[in-house]
């Protein structure tokens, strides 16, 4: 039996994990850091990189102890390298390597997105490949096809903010906190998603990419006079990501041979996203997969998973292997407008 240690610190969620490599989930553990970071409204990667290096150590020794297993039991090291804020991903990064050194395993250096892009097979033995995945988490909004381990084609990004983004900034404006994702949708359950007009940017475009930032000045502009019902704002704001996520999707359909439709990101817990999703693959007779909810958000299960996916397909990293603010799926693929590149 091949054991995966998985170490997550890319964003605000700290998570060790022990994955088999045929899919049982030894022990897990994921903590957040909504508290110290909600005063500010969103992420403070000092305050995250800090908040990492001091709980990791305690979650690697009881996620090990919950298993029964000692370091030297496990057969690879699997740590996020990015993308994501620097100081956080060095956090895992350099504890996975100092394990991989002192108990003589291997590394497998994981890109977090990756992490997303492989989930749904944790739990989903049949999910093969070619897949079409949306990945909406809050710092990603991307279709792409998986054609197997490390072999990503982008169809599609954001020009600007990426869904979950969208989510935490409108909730910001709502004063609803931070994550906004959780806050908006349950607000959301008690409005009238046809309450309050708003945009759907790129809505029937030709152009393949995404768009959230003139969605969020939409949703400044009803919030400030005050004649909505804050539900209100939230469901319509809602129905139009969704909208929006669904009109994308469907395009890609055109752009691969995939008859299965993925979703993965923190994003796909929205249950409003998944059902729309799931209608979406019915009437365009695709199969439809996403991962439970504790799946979608930020965990170190995924990412074991995705080192166990690369250590069965001989793919392994040397112990300097650099940490990584910036990491596309696709290194080759062509920037895109938003990305530094006019349109
Ligand atoms: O994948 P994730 O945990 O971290 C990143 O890699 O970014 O995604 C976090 C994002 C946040 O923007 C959060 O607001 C959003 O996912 N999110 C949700 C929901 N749960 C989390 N968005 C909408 N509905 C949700 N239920
Ligand atoms: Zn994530």
């Amino acid at each position: 039996m091949t054991v995966i240690l998985g170490l997550e610190s890319s964003c605000d969620d700290s998570a060790v994990a022990l994955v088999t490599a045929d899919r049982r989930i030894l022990a897990q553990a994921v903590v957040g850091q909504n508290t110290a970071h909600q005063p500010y409204g969103g992420v403070v990667p000092e305050i995250a990189a800090r908040a990492h290096a001091e709980i990791l150590p305690s979650l690697i020794r009881g996620v090990l102890a919950e298993a029964g297993l000692a370091i030297d039991d496990v057969d690879a090291v699997a740590a996020t390298a990015g993308p994501g804020l620097i100081g956080g991903v060095m956090v895992a990064l350099l504890a996975g390597k100092g394990l991989a050194f002192a108990a003589g395993k291997p590394l497998i250096a994981v890109n977090h997105l990756e992490g997303h892009a492989l989930s749904p097979r944790l739990v989903d033995p049949d999910l093969g490949f070619p897949y079409l995945l949306l990945l909406v988490s809050g710092g990603h909004c991307q279709l792409l096809e998986v054609r197997g381990v490390g072999d990503y084609r982008r169809l599609a990004t954001t020009i600007d903010d990426a869904a979950g983004e969208a989510f935490d900034k409108a909730a910001k404006l709502l004063g609803l906190g931070y994550p906004g994702g959780p806050a908006i949708e349950a607000l959301a359950a008690r409005g009238d998603a046809r309450a309050v007009p708003l945009p759907r940017p790129l809505l029937g475009s030709a152009e393949p990419h995404f768009s959230f930032a003139g969605l969020k000045s939409a949703v400044q502009r009803a919030v400030a006079p005050g004649d909505h019902r804050p539900e209100d704002i939230a469901a319509s704001f809602q129905q139009a990501v969704v909208d929006c996520l669904v009109d994308r999707t469907a395009r890609a359909f055109a752009q691969s041979a995939a008859r299965t439709l993925v979703v993965a990101g923190g994003v796909a817990a929205n249950a409003t996203v998944r059902t729309a999703l799931r209608q979406l693959a019915h009437d365009r007779e695709r199969a439809f997969v996403a991962p439970p909810g504790w799946l979608c958000t930020d965990n170190a299960a995924m990412i074991a998973w995705a080192g166990a996916e690369r250590l069965a397909t001989g793919r392994v990293d040397s112990l300097d292997v650099p940490a990584r603010a910036r990491w596309p799926l696709d290194e080759g693929a062509e920037k895109v407008r938003g990305a530094g590149v006019k349109a």
